[in-house]
C-alpha cells in the first residue's frame, strides 16, 4: 500500500486544523523571492527584527551546536560592503567600467534590512555534526525568518553571488577560518506583486523505498 500522500493524523495538533494549518499553508505557499532592488522602506522595526531572529533560533539544530550566525548590515556599513562588491567585480573583470563598478556598489544599498548568513564547518568542537546537517539547520533558520517577515507583510529575498567567497568579504565580516558566508537576507516593503512561480510537483522529488529495490 502506498503511503503517499503523507498524512500524519496522529499529530497532537491535528485538531487545530483548519485555522492554524490554513494560515501556515498560506504563509508557506505565498512566500516568494523578491529581488532586494524591489524592497523599500519601511523595513521591519527593531522589535520585528528581534522576533525574526527568535524565529531563527527555533530551527532544528542537531547537537544544539548553533552552527550559524547572522551579521546585520546597517545603513552606515553599506558603503563598505559596496566597496567589497566593486572590488570583487574588478577581480573578476579588470576592465569593468566605472558605470559597472557603480552598479556593483549600489547593490549594497538595496533593501532596508540586510543580514549575512554565516555557516561554521566541522573544524570546531563538534566534528560529529557534518556540514550538510549544519546547512539544513541554517536553511531552516532562514526560512523561519522569511516566513515571519512574510507574516508581517514584508517581502524578502536571498542573494549570494560571486563576491560571497572573496577575501575582501571574509575580512569585512571578520569570518573565522572555519566559517563561510552563505547568502544575504533582505527584507522590506515590496513595491509590487509578482506571480508565484509554479512549484515542483511532489511527484518530481518524492519516491517510496521499495523492499525489492536494491543498489549495487
Ligand atoms: C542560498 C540561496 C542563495 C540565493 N541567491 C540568490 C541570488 O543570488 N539571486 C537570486 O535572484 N536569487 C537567489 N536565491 C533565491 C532563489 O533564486 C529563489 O528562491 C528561487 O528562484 C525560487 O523562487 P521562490 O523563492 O520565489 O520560490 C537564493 C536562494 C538560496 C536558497
Amino acid at each position: 500500500m502506498s503511503v503517499l500522500p503523507i498524512e500524519d493524523k496522529s499529530a497532537p495538533h491535528a485538531a487545530a486544523r483548519p485555522e492554524s494549518a490554513e494560515l501556515t499553508a498560506t504563509l508557506i505557499h505565498t512566500r516568494q523571492q523578491r529581488a532586494p532592488r524591489r524592497l523599500f522602506a519601511p523595513g521591519p522595526d527593531a522589535a520585528q527584527i528581534h522576533a525574526y531572529f527568535q524565529a531563527a533560533a527555533a530551527a532544528p539544530d542537531h547537537g544544539q551546536i548553533l552552527p550559524w550566525r547572522f551579521v546585520v548590515v546597517p545603513t552606515e556599513s553599506r558603503a563598505a560592503l559596496g566597496e567589497i562588491f566593486a572590488q570583487a567585480l574588478k577581480e573578476r573583470d579588470p576592465g569593468a567600467s566605472d558605470r559597472e563598478l557603480a552598479e556593483a556598489r549600489d547593490k549594497a544599498h538595496r533593501g532596508p534590512f540586510v543580514a549575512l548568513a554565516v555557516i561554521r564547518n566541522e573544524a570546531d568542537d563538534h566534528p560529529e555534526i557534518p556540514l550538510p546537517e549544519r546547512l539544513v539547520s541554517l536553511g531552516c533558520a532562514i526560512q523561519n525568518m522569511l516566513l515571519s517577515a512574510h507574516a508581517d507583510g514584508f517581502g524578502s529575498g536571498l542573494v549570494s553571488g560571486q563576491a560571497m567567497h572573496t577575501a575582501g568579504m571574509r575580512r569585512l565580516f571578520a569570518l573565522h577560518a572555519n566559517e563561510q558566508a552563505v547568502c544575504f537576507i533582505a527584507i522590506g516593503t515590496a513595491d509590487r506583486g509578482k506571480p508565484i512561480r509554479p512549484r515542483p510537483s511532489p511527484a518530481s522529488f518524492v519516491s517510496e523505498l521499495r523492499s525489492e529495490t536494491r543498489h549495487a
